[in-house]
């Protein structure tokens, strides 16, 4: 279990890595899963704009491609060109990506200026009402008229 403190820092290094030559806006992610183990994300731009990956999405895609399905926590943080002056919250995209894999209760979502200036949500609160797997199950669609 890697300490706040640490998860920020691993953010801050993700951040550094963002590929962003049309915004400037780079964000870094540190995500944990449920036994502790930390995947970082960095946003990652294109001459298209509509393939940029946000760099929330770019670390549960890399966790999930690596196996990973249970996790804990992500810290984000953001700014426009690397400064870090405000608290950067995830997009709706990534919210529903968030919500595929992570429980909505017990999910903490860290969003950080520096080590010691962060703030932390669960899911639910960040996406009140969302769409999940549940929605898809057998018993739940038998209900559908
Ligand atoms: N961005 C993220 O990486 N995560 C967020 O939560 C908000 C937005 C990126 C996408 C794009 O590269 C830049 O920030 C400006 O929108």
């Amino acid at each position: 279990m890697e300490s706040m403190e640490e998860l920020i820092r691993l953010a801050m290094e993700a951040m550094k890595r963002a590929y962003t030559p049309y915004s400037g806006f780079k964000v870094g992610a540190a995500l944990m899963t449920e036994d502790g183990k930390v995947y970082q994300g960095c946003n990652i731009e294109n001459a298209a704009y509509t393939p940029t990956n946000c760099a929330e999405r770019t670390a549960f895609f890399k966790a999930v491609s690596e196996g990973e399905r249970k996790f804990s926590a992500i810290c984000i943080v953001g700014g426009m060109n690397g400064v870090l002056s405000s608290y950067t919250a995830p997009c709706g995209v990534c919210r529903q990506v968030m919500r595929e894999f992570c429980d909505p209760e017990t999910f903490r979502v860290i969003l950080a200026i520096d080590e010691n200036h962060w703030r932390e949500y669960r899911l639910k609160e960040l996406l009140p009402m969302g769409f999940g797997p549940e929605n898809l199950r057998e018993s739940e669609t038998e209900r559908t008229p």
